[in-house]
């Protein structure tokens, strides 16, 4: 592979043109040759705005091209895992939103495929790429908290506190009489991310609640207000082997600001508090106290956690995808075994959040892995 990577980025929407080709074509190592949408104006304004010049509405065409190196999936939820296999199949790296799959096992599946292959993956965890997070992390490893307790991690904002809000209906057959999850899928995999890698541990059990606060909502296809009940807030507890104790809250009716997320790790030297919302025009504080020095101070994020000239009043999402983007380039043109973030780690989120759910269904603590083989050998439901 040559010193430069080359992706084509399929689903040119939204999200694809506020963090996934903005981010790529910061790094002056990647070229972004192709784009792929099965909308056709959505992939013209694209390819203008980012100066693409190649743009295809299908994305099997891009399969075979010895010249991409990374197929990056920014599409809706249902192709995700369709176009991440094919492209594993084709040989390429990928990087992908989540979900890949609802199913975690389909998204194991499809790690060892490209572990088998000497393929990369990674997912769309935005948040572990904050500046903020990236200093956390190296904190703990050279052992700022010590040996690590407590674990509290929030994902909430007030993006749809109003019930006039225009949402997406979950499913139109769903029992109104029974919740669906909502929050926890859409909102809990960052910090749920950040519960895994910061604990350091595995998780053994969980146990936890969820709450329809809002009842009826406005559907964006219709414009007619309708019963939802689906999960607009969430609490659970997690037992790590470690000896970590671990919270989980995720909402999108508490009165707060983008995105939203704050993790804090309590152990036995020291603790640390990082919080992604945007306030004042400012994306990220991280705030460290000592078992000496209680008192929380902030701290200056040093340089080298940020993209070149980067800085925390940028645009939050153009920021920490920025770095996704550059690890994933280094992880890949390094040739190294790193590969944070992957489709394996995509895998435990899922299996977390499946287990949550678990819990909640069944009023009952639920122990992982999920699946486990029984002592007489036959697979738990
Ligand atoms: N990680 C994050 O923080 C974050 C934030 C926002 C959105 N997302 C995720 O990003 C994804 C895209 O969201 P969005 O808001 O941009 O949606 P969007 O609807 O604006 O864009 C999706 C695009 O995918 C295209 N598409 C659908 N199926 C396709 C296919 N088979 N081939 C090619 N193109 C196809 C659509 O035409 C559309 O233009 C979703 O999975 C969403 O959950 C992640």
């Amino acid at each position: 592979m040559s010193e430069t990577l080359r992706v084509a980025v399929i689903g040119a929407g939204r999200w694809a043109q506020r963090a996934h080709i903005p981010g790529w074509q910061r790094d002056p190592r990647v070229d972004v040759v192709a784009l792929a949408d099965t909308d056709p104006d959505v992939l013209a304004q694209a390819g203008r705005d980012f100066q693409v010049a190649r743009l295809v509405t299908d994305y099997r065409e891009l399969l075979d091209d010895p010249d991409i190196d990374v197929i990056d999936v920014a599409t809706a939820n249902h192709a995700h895992f369709d176009i991440s296999a094919a492209a594993l199949d084709a040989g390429k790296h990928v990087l992908c939103e989540k979900p890949v799959h609802h199913d975690y096992r389909q998204t194991r599946a499809l790690s060892e495929r490209a572990q088998a292959k000497g393929l990369k993956t990674k997912l769309g965890f935005t948040f572990r790429y904050a500046p903020a997070v990236q200093y956390a992390k190296s904190l703990i490893d050279a052992g700022f908290v010590g040996e690590p307790y407590i674990f509290n991690g929030y994902e909430q904002n007030s993006q749809w506190i109003d019930p006039g809000t225009p949402m997406r209906q979950v499913d139109p057959d769903a029992d109104p009489s029974v919740i669906t999850t909502s929050s926890i899928e859409g909102y809990g995999a960052p910090i749920i991310d950040m519960m895994h890698w910061f604990s350091g541990g595995e998780l053994r059990s969980v146990v936890g609640t969820m709450r329809n606060f809002v009842p009826e909502r406005m559907i964006r296809a219709t414009g007619q207000m309708q019963r939802l009940n689906i999960d607009d807030g969430d609490m659970w507890i997690g037992e790590f082997d470690n000896g970590v104790l671990a919270s989980i809250q995720s909402s999108y009716v508490t009165v707060g600001n983008f995105p939203g997320i704050e993790a804090r790790i309590y152990g036995s030297e020291g603790a640390i508090i990082v919080r992604l919302v945007e306030e004042f025009g400012v994306c990220q504080t991280i705030r460290t106290a000592t078992k000496d020095e209680v008192e929380f101070v902030e701290r200056e994020i040093p340089q080298e956690f940020f993209p070149t000239g980067g800085h925390s009043r940028e645009d939050w999402d153009f920021l920490f995808y920025s770095n996704l983007c550059a690890d994933f380039a280094t992880e890949i043109l390094s040739g190294g075994p790193a590969n944070q973030g992957d489709f394996g780690q995509g895998a435990l989120v899922q299996e977390t959040i499946n287990a949550f759910e678990r819990s909640f269904r069944t009023r009952a603590w639920v122990d992982l892995p999920l699946n486990a083989p029984a002592a007489d050998g036959a697979v738990a439901a």
